[in-house]
């Protein structure tokens, strides 16, 4: 029996329809990355109605609000939601469906931003025993790079006070509503984005030896590429190198003058990560070179590895089993998906955790980015409750 987790469960259970409406509300006004100033005002204005401190536009549209406990000095937890929605059309036919054409919350932001409000309610209630001080972080962008993460950490808000612990929770379909998942060490990739421009000499192609044919040249820069994943990674170093993106607009009997490849590499370490660049740099420009053409190669920096600190994974995890039972608490696998959040995780510990959304009953269990992704709305309970709780072991934790 703890009297404190039974409270923040009660209030959790007292604060859900409300949250329920509020993530609605969210719903129906989806907004790109860094164009979030609705959310923002929303967001602001709830803080200021709950008694909560608050600072506006950090990050341009993020939000960053202090809840102080009775020894605010002792240790700083931050809880970060994100804000931004997709492009993406909504068909679910729902009230709260969205109202900004072609504008959709199909990645669950807007229950991450409902729940960290629900949370931040409960803290303020109980605020006078919680041993510290809790940071609440909106944040702007985490689908675009650079990632408004990278942004906010720039503008300081790891700083003043100092942040010695985060932690993040994102909605995950293919656990039920009232679990949770999680990993320990390392959980999500680096991403980074190819971009190719293999350049030739276009003309008839029923006299290829006239020209340099870009096309072929092309294929076998994407089939050689393959190579950097099957003989040069390690094979315990998980590696992914897709290419989802080629265009050479030539004709039956035309050979352009040149061809663009786009991909993706993703992998779990910082030194392979710059290997791995200069390895596809050097290939598709000598192979291009060796058969008489040029490549052009452009690398867009993304993401870097997401890793969950092993303490304080393993403090979240008998948390969230005193929480939710043994029973609600899954063990997660590596993902090659990314997420900003990493960019937490390389300045301070932190643990980034799964909230189940699926229903199957119900017939909730599309897919994220999806365009009929919705959420069993009871795993607000959980993910206000659950938070509320990890962050008050958390500050006693010092
Ligand atoms: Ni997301």
């Amino acid at each position: 029996m703890n009297l404190i987790r039974d409270k923040i469960e009660q209030l959790a259970k007292h604060y859900l329809a409300e949250i329920i409406a509020l993530r609605r509300k969210l719903h129906t006004i989806p907004e790109l990355s860094f164009e979030e100033y609705q959310t923002s005002d929303l967001i602001a204005l709830l803080l200021e109605k709950y008694g909560i401190e608050f600072q506006k536009g950090i990050a341009k549209t993020g939000v960053v609000g202090l809840i102080k406990g009775k020894n605010p000095q002792s240790k700083v937890v931050a809880l970060r939601a994100d804000m931004d929605a997709l492009q993406i059309k909504e068909l679910n036919d729902v009230e709260y469906k969205s109202k900004h054409p072609g504008k959709m919350h199909a990645c669950g932001h807007d229950v991450h931003i409902a729940s960290l409000l629900g949370t931040a309610k409960i803290l303020q209630e109980i605020r006078n025993e919680l041993n510290g001080t809790v940071k609440l972080i909106f944040q702007p962008s985490e689908e675009k790079y650079p990632g408004g993460a990278k942004v906010m950490i720039e503008e300081g808000v790891l700083k003043n006070p100092k942040v010695d612990v985060i932690f993040g929770q994102h909605v995950y379909p293919e656990l039920d509503a009232g679990q949770v998942g999680m990993k320990s060490g390392k959980y999500m990739a680096s991403t980074d984005e190819i971009f190719l421009t293999v350049k030739g000499k276009g003309g008839h192609g029923a006299i290829p030896d006239r020209n340099i044919d870009p096309v072929l040249i092309a294929s076998h820069i994407i089939v050689a590429l393959q190579q950097i994943v099957s003989r040069n990674a390690k094979p315990v170093m998980p590696t992914v190198l897709t290419f989802g993106r080629i265009i050479g607009d030539g004709m039956t009997n035309v050979i352009p003058d040149e061809v663009k490849i786009e991909g993706i590499m993703r992998t779990f370490d910082e030194e392979w990560r710059a290997e791995m660049k200069k390895r596809i740099t050097k290939m598709a420009q000598t192979i291009a070179e060796s058969m008489g053409g040029k490549c052009e190669v452009f690398i867009d920096q993304g993401y870097p590895y997401l890793v969950n600190d092993k303490k304080v994974t393993e403090n979240t995890r008998n948390s969230a089993k005193k929480f939710l039972g043994n029973e609600n608490v899954h063990n997660l696998e590596m993902r090659t998906t990314a997420e900003d959040f990493a960019y937490y995780t390389q300045h301070i510990p932190g643990c980034f955790y799964r909230l189940g959304i699926r229903n199957i009953k119900k017939g909730i269990n599309s897919n994220l980015h999806t365009a009929t992704f919705d959420v069993d709305e009871s795993s607000l309970e959980t993910g206000m409750g659950l938070m509320a709780w990890i962050v008050y072991r958390e500050l006693l934790n010092v």
